[in-house]
């Protein structure tokens, strides 16, 4: 397989860190450029990241050295390094827009963790083993874009990895409603409880913008490209109300679902254990071999138990039970932070690459 240069813009960052700490043994991806705000840029990876590095492996070593770039203020000289980059940035939703086209205009692909552009009808929002085919919108993007290789791609947001794959192969049989409550870990916030002794025996109810991101982001996923634009789904409606709780890693929801045509419960089970996505089927790096794990035992999954199964990048689902309001419920659990975050971004680049949306230069 090919080699491709990578840069990670926000590598200083939570997700960033994640995203630094994934190029270390990827097969296909190499680590050549890390780039920040103007507090981190112009000191090495290692100075920039002290005192706050919070991944449970030490700094790879092939980062530790790298100088940090200016995300901004070095927009052409990272496009001329690399082949694409990983974006990842705390800054301002229109400021995340205009750097993220700046990126693409200047011919580099982005894949985004951010949310800026999720809503941009010519960029696709793909969970490689559910929407695969919205990539083909990239075409009219770059036209719009007045580009050769530039565009954008975005991953979902962290909350809906727990519960939108556990539903997508239910679709088929018509979902007349779903209800989700989630259970979201810190460091979904950016961060760690030693940064947030508060969350230490508490729990929040409330997450600026997850509900509606998680009721309205599935929508997209499900959407259909029409005319070089993606058109959300009308349906399923879900509704959803999201919470922080004292956990540091893996989101976990709780799920009500009712159908058109119900399944019995048997059927669910086989059909969760026999899908497989275009991530399967390409048989990508990062891909989880089996992408849905149902647990029989009734105390299953838990996020410490769980979070990490097949590199934190399957989903782990248990509990499927006959419902007296709805047709049934479940739970369904995904490491925010991996699938949720930087390793979905790994897993859609991966997936940009074999399918030759994104060539090594
Ligand atoms: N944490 C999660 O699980 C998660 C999940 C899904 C999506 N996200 C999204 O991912 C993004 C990053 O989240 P995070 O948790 O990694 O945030 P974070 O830990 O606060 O890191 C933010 C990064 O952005 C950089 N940055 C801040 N201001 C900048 C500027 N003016 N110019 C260039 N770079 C700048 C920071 O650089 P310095 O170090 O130099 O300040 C740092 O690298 C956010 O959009 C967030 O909503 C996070």
């Amino acid at each position: 397989m090919k080699q491709y240069k990578v840069g990670v813009i926000g590598g200083t960052g939570m997700v960033g860190q994640r995203f630094v700490t994934l190029m270390e043994h990827h097969p296909w991806f190499q680590l050549t450029a890390i780039a920040a705000s103007p507090r981190s840029a112009g000191k090495t990876y290692e100075e920039a990241v002290a005192g706050r590095w919070a991944m449970k492996t030490p700094i790879p070593e092939e980062a530790k050295s790298l100088v940090v770039l200016d995300a901004e203020a070095d927009v052409e000289k990272i496009a001329d390094m690399v082949d694409f980059v990983f974006c990842a940035v705390d800054m301002k939703k229109e400021e995340i827009r205009a750097l993220e086209e700046r990126y693409a205009k200047a011919e580099c692909p982005v894949v985004s963790n951010n949310s800026a552009h999720r809503w941009t009808d010519d960029v696709p929002m793909v969970v490689p083993e559910l929407n695969p085919e919205h990539l083909e919108v990239i075409s009219a993007q770059r036209q719009r874009l007045g580009t050769k290789r530039g565009f954008i791609a975005v991953k979902s947001n962290c909350s809906i990895q727990s519960y939108a794959p556990a539903l997508h192969p239910l679709l088929k049989f018509g979902i007349e409603k779903a209800l989700v409550c989630t259970y979201q870990a810190i460091s979904g916030a950016g961060k760690t409880f030693e940064r947030w002794p508060e969350m230490v025996d508490n729990l929040i109810p409330y997450i600026g913008g997850e509900e509606e991101k998680s009721e309205q982001e599935p929508l997209k996923v499900w959407g259909k490209v029409e005319n070089g634009k993606i058109v959300k789904a009308e349906g399923p409606a879900i509704t959803a109300q999201c919470l922080r709780v004292p956990v540091s890693d893996g989101h976990t929801a709780a799920v009500f679902v009712s159908f058109v045509n119900k399944p019995s419960e048997a059927e669910i089970k086989e059909i969760w254990a026999s899908f497989r996505g275009r991530a399967q089927e390409l048989d990508l790096p990062s891909a989880p071999k089996q992408f849905l794990h149902y647990f029989e035992e009734p105390d299953r999954p838990q996020a410490k138990l769980d979070r990490d199964l097949e590199g934190g990048m399957a989903i782990s689902l248990g509990r499927l039970r006959p419902d007296t309001q709805y047709d049934y419920k479940f739970v369904g659990l995904s490491h925010n932070t991996l699938r949720g975050a930087a390793g979905g971004a790994v897993l859609l680049a991966e997936l940009l690459c074999a399918e030759g949306y994104i060539e090594s230069k």
